[in-house]
Order: structure tokens, then sequence, then C-alpha cells
């Protein structure tokens, strides 16, 4: 695909905002959207989908992976996540009021964890899309839909685990 009919950065977060709408995030009430572009430009979105085991929960990511997978797509460029942190009527609460800074909901104070601005894929999910889409570019939005950072994957997960099928 050439690249000037290629949606920008913010294009593929909006994308990624408008599915996060969708979430089914009953529990941590933490509304995650994923837009993933194949190489031929299709974009394939997800949002989170809990579980009422918790453990069970699927991320955004993977959603979207296994949607563009069972459609036959093969060959990824990028990903664009956002997550938002909603309050129990609805209402997205990720200003930082006394700040005035916007973050995703994955501090903690205690910990001495800093309020990170835009959202990283978890653990689970940068394996995952290292298996099938390897190095491609992920873009991490801030809770206001803009771009926040973006990273290769292998930046993400370095030493990653090359599985090669020998038989
Ligand atoms: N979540 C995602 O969908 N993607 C991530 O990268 C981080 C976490 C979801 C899982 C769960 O539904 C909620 O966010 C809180 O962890």
């Amino acid at each position: 695909m050439d690249s000037s009919s290629r949606l920008s950065a913010e294009e593929l977060v909006s994308l990624a905002l408008e599915v996060s709408n969708n979430a089914v995030a009953t529990h941590s009430l933490y509304h995650v959207g994923a837009a993933l572009e194949a190489t031929d430009g299709t974009i394939f979105t997800g949002c989170n989908v809990e579980s009422d085991s918790y453990g069970l929960t699927i991320c955004a990511e993977r959603v979207a992976l296994t949607k563009a997978l069972s459609e036959g797509a093969r060959s990824f460029t990028r990903i664009a996540i956002i997550g938002i942190q909603h309050d129990k009527n609805g209402n997205p609460i990720c200003e930082d009021d006394e700040n005035d800074e916007w973050y995703c909901g994955q501090s903690d104070e205690e910990l001495g964890i800093t309020k990170i601005p835009f959202l990283g894929p978890c653990g689970a999910c940068r394996q995952l899309l290292w298996d099938h889409c390897r190095d491609i570019e992920v873009i991490g939005a801030t809770p206001k839909g803009e771009v926040g950072k973006v990273w290769r994957l292998a930046e993400l997960l370095p030493d990653a685990f090359n599985y090669e099928k020998k038989t």
C-alpha cells in the first residue's frame, strides 16, 4: 500500500478510541481500545472483554489480533492502543486535577510508580503480538486520544522468545 493512503497515527488512535466505547469492562471500568493495521491497510479493531472469573479477561490488543488472524490477515504494520479509566457513573477519570495532567490509571503512588500518560501493552499481549506480527510499531495513546509514545515492539519485548518449529 502506498504511504499517502495510509492512516496517520492520530487517525489510527481515533479508531482505537472509538472501539474503546464498546469495552466490556464491568469489573475494572478501564476501557481499552486497539486498532491493528495489516500490511494491506485493513484495520482490525478490538476492545477489552472482562470475565466474571477475572482471569479469563481478554485484552483489547488480543481481541483485535484474533479478529485479524481469523479473517486471514497474516502481515501487520502498526497497532494503536488507548486506555481510559471510568468511574461508577461512566465518566472518564483520567485527569489529575492537582497537576493538570492526564494519565492512564497505571499508577501506584504507594509503590512510587509515576503516572504514565499513555497506555503500554501488557506483557501477555506483547508476546502474542510478537508471535504473529513481529516487530510492528506500537502507538500508545493518551486517554485524551493523542499519540503519547511510539515504540517498536522489539523495544517493548527485548530478547523475545522466537519459536521455530524444526519438524
Ligand atoms: N487491558 C487491555 O485491554 N490491554 C492492556 O494492554 C492492558 C489491560 C484491560 C484488561 C482489563 O480488562 C483492564 O484493561 C484492566 O486491566
